[in-house]
């Protein structure tokens, strides 16, 4: 799968912060449950690639990726443990589009959208959103670049994603919110899947309001 056709799975990506190796298949399975199947693993624990490739073999109906992939061989080695696609805070020096698999690099401005064009990139992670100016940004990208699709990630709630899903340019937005760390800590699967089932809906409330 292109990056482009993973974004365009659900609504919503979750990023998940895994300390407990042990955890990360019964997470997987709420999100997915919940109607979730596209997975950011973060690689911001020891625990990250052990994860990715317990999560890639043991949850079915999950696609599952890596994120904080903030180097080549890091793309290389998530790549090897499972991962279906990769996410990065920013652009990976040197990196391309083609690699070993598919990458969603971050961005913040219009300098850096069009080194990730210049390298062929036309999907990005717009990081941190709520920094790099959120709704309004995504809105002022539109008109220059066209062909830009975004995930915006960093300050993103069931409050303004509607508002963010409802922009055109936008595929998807990512966040911690539906499975956070304490979440996770905890074990409250049933929180998660809830969660989970409330975000994906979005899709639907976005389709229903657009008819
Ligand atoms: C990320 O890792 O992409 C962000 O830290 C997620 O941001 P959030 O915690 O505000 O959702």
């Amino acid at each position: 799968m292109t990056i482009d056709e993973i974004m365009r799975l659900a609504p919503v990506i979750p990023v998940l912060i895994i300390e407990d190796e042990a955890d990360a298949v019964p997470l997987g399975r709420a999100l997915v449950a919940g109607g979730l199947p596209v997975l950011e693993v973060t690689l911001r624990t020891p625990a990250g690639l052990a994860c990715i490739r317990r999560m890639a073999a043991e949850v079915e109906g999950a696609v599952v990726g890596a994120g904080t992939v903030t180097t080549r061989a890091l793309r290389q080695a998530v790549a090897d443990a499972g991962a279906r696609f990769a996410v990065s805070p920013g652009l990976i020096e040197g990196e391309k589009a083609d690699g070993p698999t598919p990458l969603l690099p971050g961005i913040a401005t219009a300098t850096e959208l069009m080194a990730g064009f210049a390298a062929g990139f036309e999907r990005f992670k717009l990081f941190p959103a709520n920094v790099a100016g959120g709704m309004d940004a995504i809105k002022a990208f539109q008109s220059p670049f066209p062909d830009a699709r975004f995930c915006p990630t960093g300050g993103v709630s069931m409050k303004n994603a509607p508002d963010y899903l409802a922009l055109p340019n936008v595929a998807c937005v990512g966040g911690t919110w539906i499975a956070s760390v304490e979440a996770v800590r905890a074990r409250d699967w049933d929180g998660v899947t809830a969660r989970a089932r409330e975000a994906a809906g979005l899709a639907k409330a976005q389709a229903a309001a657009s008819r």
